[in-house]
């Protein structure tokens, strides 16, 4: 078979699923390509040591400029007179290498607590971006919060808090900024989440019921994470509109509505709607549902965390061992890797997520076999997803075996855990050919004194 024949194998190189930029050396290597640069993720397991995540900040800018230029293809081909504004939200992921790259290709901010909005503060602080940037603020809003979003916007900063409830709604009644309210949409869809209980946001007529509000600018939404199909982003987009409308009678300051994240990502590498499909449909519909009736085309913000930071990095782990269970349920061939999947992507075991997982190495391999994954934590539990098996080299004598995840970039870092004591991945930034270490492998010095040792 040909290096050609294996990418297909393994769904590299295709931009459908998002693995473009990677490919196969001829030794059968992972690589990945930015520009004339390429990384051999091989060298770079072997060099750095597992478990290690990589990130690539150069797929972070490639997703937003795709995503701004996008929405203003449309919004220009629909002559929408509307305007389009990302706002990323910082829970996908805080780490710095992450979100410096997003600034630089115009992403603004949404925050989900004064934690985060600290980060800003430090930004704006140390003069990394200009005054243009706009911040939006959701999630539970403290005295601790209040307080930072009133001093950030006393310091000039664009920052608008979502009142999310009667107690917010209380507490920014005297607030003199502009401000944002969110919805509870009534159109529900399909993800891994429970959606029996939504606590975020007002109903729609709870939000009618507070009749004519004080500096209201942006209307907003999130119906759910991994939105299944395009029709349900529109759908809710047809709700969240009408709701606009009634409320812009009211509060005719009203001129932005904020569909929220839940954009896909293609974990699974199958066929997905794609960013150029579900942007085409937003402005259209749009653009040929307001205007004549008096509405004026309200601006346009997207919150897609997961869309833009999921592709943007790869966690690698080595194969320690095979281990032959011949008894029970769990009767197959396991490959134990030497990190956890409850702790270093811990959506494997809370929401079933799955990945797309490519060996690092001897990708050109004809002796795959039928194997299932575990971690190298105590628990029954720390195994790859739903107890599926993946296709992996067979393993050869006196050479090691690397597993690369892909599509990891996404909430992965903040929501990890240390059971068992074991160290976190470490984790290597990959821009323009160098090599930097953003978080060293820890030392069991270094996890101790996290827990006061
Ligand atoms: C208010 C809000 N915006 C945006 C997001 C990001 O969603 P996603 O990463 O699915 O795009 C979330 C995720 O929980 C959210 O709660």
């Amino acid at each position: 078979m040909s290096t050609q024949n294996f990418k297909e194998f393994w769904k590299l190189g295709k931009a459908e699923f998002d693995t473009q930029f990677f490919d196969i050396s001829k030794d059968g290597e992972l690589l990945v390509k930015e520009g004339n640069y390429q990384y051999n993720l091989h060298e770079l397991a072997k060099k750095y040591e597992t478990s290690l995540e990589m990130a690539f900040p150069f797929i972070i800018e490639h997703r937003v400029e795709t995503l701004i230029n996008t929405f203003n293809f449309y919004i220009k081909k629909y002559k929408y007179r509307g305007k389009f504004y990302f706002h990323y939200p910082m829970k996908v992921n805080q780490n710095r290498e992450f979100i410096l790259p997003l600034i630089t290709e115009g992403a603004n901010l949404e925050t989900a607590s004064a934690n985060e909005l600290w980060i800003v503060k430090r930004l704006w602080e140390q003069h990394k971006f200009n005054s243009r940037i706009k911040v939006i603020c959701n999630g539970p809003k403290t005295d601790e919060y209040l307080s930072l979003i009133k001093e950030l916007r006393g310091q000039g900063l664009d920052i608008v808090p979502i009142i999310e409830n009667h107690h917010e709604y209380e507490s920014l009644k005297n607030y003199k900024g502009e401000v944002g309210i969110r919805v509870d949409l009534n159109f529900r869809t399909k993800s891994h989440w429970d959606h029996s209980v939504d606590r975020f946001g007002f109903t729609p007529d709870e939000l009618f019921d507070l009749g004519k509000m004080r500096n209201l600018k942006i209307l907003h939404y999130h119906v759910g994470s991994h939105i299944p199909h395009a029709n349900d982003i529109i759908k809710a987009l047809k709700e969240g509109l009408s709701i606009y409308k009634k409320l812009k009678k009211i509060n005719p300051q009203l001129d932005t509505i904020d569909i929220g994240g839940g954009f896909n990502v293609n974990f699974e590498k199958k066929k997905m709607y794609s960013v150029q499909g579900v942007v085409q449909r937003i402005v259209s519909y749009l653009a040929k549902h307001t205007g004549d009736d008096g509405i004026a085309p309200p601006h346009i913000i997207c919150e897609w965390g997961s869309h833009i930071m999921a592709p943007s990095q790869v966690t690698i782990f080595k194969v320690l061992y095979e281990k032959n269970i011949n008894k029970g349920a769990a009767a197959r061939k396991w490959y134990v890797i030497d990190g956890s999947f409850m702790n270093d992507l811990i959506d494997t075991w809370a929401i079933k997520q799955k990945w797309h997982v490519v060996p690092v190495n001897n990708l050109n391999s004809k002796k795959l076999e039928r194997v299932w994954l575990c971690g190298s934590s105590c628990d029954s539990d720390d195994k790859y997803t739903g107890g599926s098996y993946v296709r992996l080299p067979k393993l050869e004598e006196g050479e090691s075996q690397y597993v690369a995840f892909i599509d990891t970039g996404a909430y992965q870092d903040a929501l990890g855990s240390q059971h068992c004591l074991l160290s976190a991945p470490a984790n290597i930034v990959c821009q323009d050919g160098d090599i930097k270490i953003a978080r060293a492998h820890e030392t069991a010095e270094d996890v101790g004194k996290k827990f006061g040792w």
